[in-house]
């Protein structure tokens, strides 16, 4: 298990319940979800058919529905449900005393990187 260092994001009452919170990093577009239970999930916010942005999608349970053409995509895996196939990237986040923090680390090249 790593422990990388986790970028604070928002407060967690920033973002809509449920809804979601769009950043830039690394040159993606990432979309960080909150559920109505209080869960935050982090995606690339480029739906797996023809990217559409997730973070305009509605959320329920622990899915989102593509606003452009409706496929649902698991906030957990980043999987296409049912007969759709794709995936889009995923993030780890977590809640620490009510900040929304996320591991944006495999976005950063090394500092010690070789030239
Ligand atoms: S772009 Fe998301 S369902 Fe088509």
């Amino acid at each position: 298990m790593s422990h990388a260092p986790l970028t604070d994001l928002a407060a967690l009452e920033d973002i809509p319940r449920p809804g979601a919170l769009r950043i830039m990093a690394g040159g993606i577009r990432i979309a960080v979800f909150r559920t109505g239970s209080d869960t935050v999930y982090g995606l690339e916010d480029r739906c797996p058919h023809k990217g559409g942005p997730l973070s305009d999608g509605m959320v329920h349970g622990a899915c989102v529905t593509c606003p452009l053409h409706n496929w649902t995509i698991s906030l957990e895996t980043g999987r296409a449900q049912g007969a759709d196939a794709g995936r889009v990237r995923t993030f780890r986040t977590e809640i620490r005393d009510g900040r929304v923090l996320i591991d944006l680390t495999e976005l950063v090249p090394p500092l010690n990187a070789t030239r």
